[in-house]
């Protein structure tokens, strides 16, 4: 029966053998193997019109002070909160203008406010990235077909995979994570399963295979540590005709993440973790309802184990209060052990009653394992006078010495003792 379909075991596009390593096909066309793992992991087959090795013999070489604030030097946080101010647009590319923010051993935090076209392909040898627009779009052009984005969108570039930023026009920005020690994998409870807080099928896969068969000098610029070398090719590199395999780039939409909420608590960051990566976890703060009895905004506390992150992409920031030093494009660094929490007007908020209904914000964290260190570059954009941003906690009469607070509180929990909470089951 000839109309009966398939789906193979792995994604597959275009012209591919019946098998990896086999098939006539391979007399015709050059099988490239991306693999992780040492030939054991996650892997993709791309099939292409010419070698990949075809480079013209004499012309690479390394690159001297190529990215320079990627490179920005690192310093110890210490015992200080940090606000980074929005990173200055300049008139250079995605990868020439980027600059680090925070790093420990195996990920990083960077930032890029790109203008100008990549005039090169460009590969990263010691990490997977993962892009979030902040602001602007383009297509994200790559080995394995395009990827259309926009802002709020995740871009997930592995390790290796070729690729080129077509900025579409208007501003751009982006934070970047690296990985250097494994993909990132998404995030999954066994309490909320495969489809809380998003489902496998919102990552978009590329599957416009648009082949370029092209003569020209094509440069290629990769990363390794902080080198990086450019080579040139006598043909365009997206020369692929086909490819199957897992090993892929994606994008994921931040409006695909549908957040868990608590009615009678507070779901604590952790339970916004979309992705894992080795020495770091992304949490995404989305669109969602206020808790209905619990604590609606986030609960002092000191991260022991990781130096928290948050860009903030926009919204009521609602641990901020009116006195909000942070704004859209800026990322908050509350390092491992200091005590953070709710700004003092959105506590008054809290503890008189004034409660919303939506919390209507997006910001992602990255929190990242101990020992963190910050870049000189993220220390000239910090704001001076984040740490008073919870001054009103002595300024503010409300929180200040009272000789009674104490015979007071124990009043109020004597009179409080028997609260319950209204959503419970009747009649227990
Ligand atoms: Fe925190």
């Amino acid at each position: 029966m000839a109309d009966i379909q398939y789906f193979s075991g792995l994604p597959e596009v275009g012209v591919v053998p019946r098998a990896p390593h086999a098939g006539p096909l391979l007399q015709h066309v050059y099988e490239q193997e991306h693999g992780r793992g040492g030939f054991s992991g996650k892997v993709t087959h791309t099939y292409h019109l010419y070698p990949p090795t075809n480079w013209l013999p004499g012309e690479t070489r390394h690159l001297e002070a190529w990215a320079p604030r990627w490179e920005s030097p690192l310093r110890p946080l210490g015992g200080i909160h940090h606000a980074l101010g929005v990173a200055p647009q300049e008139i250079t590319d995605v990868y020439r203008g980027m600059a680090r923010l925070v790093a420990n051993a195996t990920c990083t935090m960077n930032v890029t406010a790109p203008r100008a076209p990549m005039e090169y392909f460009f590969e990263h040898h010691s990490a997977s990235m993962i892009f979030f627009v902040h602001e602007g779009g383009g297509t994200l052009e790559t080995t394995f077909g395009p990827i259309a984005y926009g802002k709020g969108d995740f871009l997930i570039i592995p390790k290796g995979v070729m690729h080129r930023f077509d900025l579409a026009p208007g501003p751009q920005y982006y934070w970047m994570y690296e990985s250097f020690a494994g993909d990132p994998e998404k995030s999954e409870a066994p309490t909320t399963g495969r489809f809380l807080t998003h489902s496998q099928s919102d990552y978009k896969f590329p599957r416009s295979l648009a082949t370029v068969n092209e003569s020209g000098r094509f440069e290629v610029i990769s990363k390794t540590d902080d080198a990086y070398t450019r080579r040139v090719h006598p043909t365009h590199p997206f020369d692929v005709i086909g490819w199957r395999g897992d090993y892929l780039p994606y994008k994921f939409a931040v409006e695909d993440v549908r957040p868990l909420v608590a009615d009678r608590s507070h779901v604590p960051p952790s339970g916004h973790t979309i992705f894992k990566l080795p020495g770091c976890y992304l949490c995404i703060f989305t669109v969602r309802s206020v808790e209905k009895e619990g604590m609606w905004l986030p609960f002092f506390h000191r991260n022991l184990d990781y130096c928290e992150t948050l860009g903030y992409h926009f919204g009521d920031f609602f641990s901020q209060g009116r006195r909000a030093i942070v704004g859209p494009g800026m990322v908050t660094v509350h390092p491992v052990g200091l005590p953070h929490g709710p700004k003092p007007s959105a506590l008054e908020a809290f503890m008189s009653g004034r409660r919303g209904e939506i919390h209507d914000e997006v910001a992602v964290m990255a929190d990242f394992a101990n020992p963190t260190r910050i870049s000189e570059f993220a220390l000239g954009l910090s704001h001076p006078d984040y740490m008073s941003a919870w001054s009103g906690y002595t300024a503010s009469p409300k929180f200040a010495y009272d000789p009674a607070r104490l015979d007071d509180v124990r009043a109020i929990a004597e009179r409080l003792a028997g609260a319950r909470d209204g959503l419970r089951p009747k009649g227990e």
